[in-house]
């Protein structure tokens, strides 16, 4: 029986290329779509308002705020102008009270600008600083916002584990300004950038091929350069660099080639966002461990494999995070000791056989590859609409991806690279790469902001 639902699930993720094929194109189709008209796709194509990458000329002092991954982060960096590199970079990482991710606007926004006052202050008892210019900062606010320029933006839903209904609708920089100010904290928002817009300007400061800045942590999401003249849904006045970076919100994109699960059925009822952010859902960091865990129940609930055991914690939803799946994906011990110690720490489930431990581990394989497979799909589906799927003498490629799910979880990625590969043909194989961008969006965040400083002109 046990081995029977594995089977099932096995079938169920299938991901032949022919499927993934499908989903490329649907990717590409929905693209086209959402840059048509407002609401035209449920890829949104939300305009970014960055209209020019950087060129390497960025110079001087900028704060960075980074809202929306696992951690909250504040940054400062020093740019060094034309010797092309950052001088220097001070950060800090700070977890944000699950309390927060549902509270009130005031309530995060104020808990924000408290640790950004506070670093600012550290950072300044160090190094002297000028008071001649106001300090800048790049808001880097990973959720999908409505941007009217580059520097405001409301926010259209939340996603992820955060859930705060007073900021929908409401332009998340004036929230800031606001908690700003409360605390006595002089800065200029610069930029609102979402975090994959900041991971393509970070990495095409050091490569000017790369062409998409992608996000696979505890969400997913895409950004590329359109042209400003193929953006049909576009009202203003064109840019004068003629381009314009998209947010895609490629989280949300949904297609019936998508495989679905009873599993992933299930967890989308439960969770905050049902019928949204499918395509997330399937392929990210905040999901990929609770998809394990309600496989794991439905096996332990319709065998003996794990023996009589209580199964509060296996009931609870997220407990078994992407982390833990992770570590027993990679378990190379002969008798599979990570995964009985992870199954015992998290889930309370003791005494494993190694045949129980080795259906765990294929159960993560199947996840964790679909996930991947299906990622690739959506990186191909990019390339498609960029023209730079097939081809002969084709331009080199880049795609820069960040995200705590592709930097740690070695089997997703190299799956990942492997499918694109499956994906392409021959010609596009040898000229698209990807690679990992480190801390894409901080320094993405002051670059831009660097852009777009009121006091200087780096074009
Ligand atoms: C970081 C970026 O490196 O990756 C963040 O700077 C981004 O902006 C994050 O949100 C995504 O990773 P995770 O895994 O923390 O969600
Ligand atoms: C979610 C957000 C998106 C963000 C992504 C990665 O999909 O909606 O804005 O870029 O997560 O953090």
């Amino acid at each position: 029986m046990a081995e029977q639902v594995v089977a099932d699930l096995r079938d169920r993720c299938e991901t032949p290329p022919s499927l993934l094929r499908e989903v490329a194109s649907e990717m590409a189709r929905e693209m086209g779509a959402g840059l048509e008209k407002e609401g035209g796709s449920r890829v949104k194509m939300l305009l970014s308002y960055v209209d020019k990458l950087p060129t390497g000329r960025e110079e001087g002092l900028f704060y960075g705020l980074d809202l929306g991954g696992t951690n909250f982060r504040v940054l400062r960096v020093q740019l060094g102008g034309n010797e092309k590199h950052v001088i220097n970079r001070e950060s800090r990482e700070v977890g944000i009270p699950p309390h927060l991710m549902s509270g009130s606007s005031a309530e995060l926004f104020g808990f924000i600008a408290s640790e950004l006052a506070k670093f600012v202050a550290d950072e300044e008892k160090c190094t002297a600083v000028s008071n001649a210019k106001k300090r800048e900062l790049g808001f880097t606010f990973s959720f999908p916002v409505k941007q009217r320029s580059v520097a405001s933006g409301t926010l259209v839903k939340w996603t992820k584990a955060f859930s705060i209904d007073d900021v929908v609708g409401e332009d998340v920089v004036a929230e800031l300004q606001k908690a700003m100010e409360k605390q006595g904290l002089d800065m200029h928002v610069a930029a609102l950038i979402n975090d994959a817009v900041g991971t393509l300007a970070g990495a095409r400061y050091y490569d000017k091929d790369v062409v998409a800045g992608v996000i696979f942590g505890t969400g997913t999401n895409a950004a590329y350069v359109e042209k400003a003249n193929a953006i049909p849904k576009w009202e203003g006045e064109l840019p004068r660099s003629g381009d314009m970076v998209i947010n895609m919100e490629w989280g949300n994109f949904c297609s019936s080639h998508l495989p679905i699960t009873e599993y992933d059925e299930e967890l989308d009822k439960d969770s905050l966002n049902p019928g949204e952010q499918i395509y997330e859902k399937l392929t990210s960091g905040m999901y990929l461990g609770e998809i394990v865990r309600r496989v794991l129940l439905k096996l332990s609930a319709h065998s003996s494999v794990f023996g009589n055991i209580d199964h509060t914690k296996l009931k609870t939803h997220f407990l078994l995070r992407t982390p833990h799946i992770s570590a027993m994906h990679h378990d190379e011990t002969p008798d599979l000791k990570i995964v009985a110690e992870k199954l015992e720490e998290n889930l309370e489930i003791t005494g494993t056989s190694l045949q129980a431990r080795k259906l765990v581990v294929e159960i993560c394989d199947i996840v964790a590859r679909r996930a991947a497979r299906l990622a690739a799909a959506g990186l191909a589906g990019i390339l498609m609409k960029l023209g730079r799927d097939c081809g002969v003498e084709m331009q080199r490629s880049v795609i820069a991806i960040d995200g705590g799910l592709f930097e740690h979880y070695t089997k997703f990625r190299k799956c990942l690279e492997i499918t694109l590969g499956e994906l392409l043909d021959d010609e596009a194989g040898k000229s698209v790469a990807v690679k990992h961008a480190d801390d894409g969006s901080g320094i993405g965040a002051a670059l831009i902001a660097a852009s777009q400083s009121q006091y200087s002109n780096f074009d």
